[in-house]
């Protein structure tokens, strides 16, 4: 029988995290303490994928689940990216290396796809667009769950006709990338009480709820509006287990202005605030995954030399709530946390009003 979210002893998921956070360690101890581990499958062979699968299962006899990035829409303006190149020029000088090639490129996608039928994982989620009904229909006969990530009523339709099972929603206040169906389409950019209440009201499904979660009384209340579970990413982004730099995690740990950028990778991503995104931001095409490229050698010499200003600190709205924890403990109190937040409101229902 195939997962469901309601099945989890635990109501928390781990957000999935490429890009270096996410690692077979971080979802394999979130698995077995109760909730659910994921591995980011972005950016990775299928190969490395196969690698990281068998890690987990390594270290959890758990489910857990693999996101993928649903294959992109569009190229972006080929002469817009040249200028972009141009303009980035200095940076490449600054750190001592080359601009990455533009390539436009669709993460291996279907060799993923074929990978997760052959060796199916509990739940497959995808972020930027939605699978087709065939798509779905075959991890569906591999026995695994569809859950599709979406910010708006419109892309929880669309992704409720193709089949999934539940849907990730995802507010404006998320760490990373938006996961818009269609980055350059001027969706309402939705904070997450506002598309979880619109989402409980108009579909069916299952939903859970990301974007800004930092704390076990701010899953209690995506609980109590609508959502079966919460999806943490910052939260759990200082756990030894996860693969976050270090000068990030340094970031990470202090209260800091977020802001959402096209700088880094030519798609509308949430990362604390730095001299980078200040100033590429406004020259930035929406030219994902070609900006992606471009920019990768740059942010990791930036990383490499632990400069925090040159390359992307992805992180959510609360990150300065992060805790540094192991990822067992933090996922303990982050339940203790939710129990506390929702007894403590409980005298609101004896109320006389
Ligand atoms: C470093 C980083 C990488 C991310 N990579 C992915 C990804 O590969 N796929 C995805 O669906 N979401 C990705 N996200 C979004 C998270 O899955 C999650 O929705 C987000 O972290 C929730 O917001 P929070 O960080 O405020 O908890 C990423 C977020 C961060 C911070």
């Amino acid at each position: 029988m195939s997962f469901a979210v309601e099945d989890l002893s635990l109501p928390i998921v781990l957000a999935p995290m490429a890009g270096g956070p996410s690692t077979p360690a971080l979802a394999a101890a979130v698995s077995n303490a109760g909730a659910l581990g994921f591995l980011a499958a972005g950016y990775k062979s299928a190969d490395a994928l196969r690698d990281d699968i068998e890690s987990v299962r390594a270290g959890s006899q758990e489910p857990f689940g693999v996101n993928l990035f649903a294959r992109p829409h569009r190229r972006g303006d080929a002469e817009q990216v040249r200028r972009y190149a141009q303009s980035l020029q200095g940076e490449a000088e600054r750190y001592g290396t080359q601009l990455g090639e533009p390539r436009y490129d669709d993460d291996a996608y279907d060799a993923k796809l074929a990978l997760l039928r052959e060796n199916p994982v509990a739940v497959a989620s995808f972020t930027f667009g939605c699978p087709s009904a065939e798509e779905v229909h075959g991890l569906h006969a591999a026995g695994t769950s569809v859950w599709v990530t979406v910010t708006s009523v419109e892309e929880a339709s669309l992704a409720q006709r193709a089949g999934a099972d539940a849907l990730v929603a995802q507010g404006m206040e998320v760490g990373g990338h938006r996961a818009c169906f269609d980055d350059r389409a001027p969706a309402e950019n939705l904070g997450l009480l506002a598309l979880l209440r619109q989402l409980a009201h108009d579909c069916g499904l299952a939903l859970i709820a990301t974007g800004g979660i930092m704390d076990g009384a701010a899953i209690a209340a995506s609980l109590c509006a609508g959502a079966a579970a919460a999806q943490l990413g910052s939260a759990l982004m200082l756990a030894p287990e996860a693969g976050t730099s270090a000068p990030q995690r340094t970031a990470l740990a202090r209260p800091a202005p977020t802001r959402l950028t096209r700088a880094f990778s030519g798609r509308l991503a949430r990362g604390i605030e730095n001299r980078f995104m200040r100033e590429h931001d406004a020259a930035a095409p929406h030219a994902y995954p070609e900006v992606h490229h471009l920019t990768t050698p740059v942010r990791a010499a930036a990383r490499a030399a632990g400069d925090a200003q040159g390359f992307n600190l992805w992180a959510g709205q609360g990150h300065a709530l992060a805790r540094s924890a192991p990822a067992a403990q933090i996922v303990k109190q982050l339940a203790a946390e939710a129990r506390e937040a929702l007894t403590a409101r409980r005298a609101f229902i004896d109320r006389d009003l």
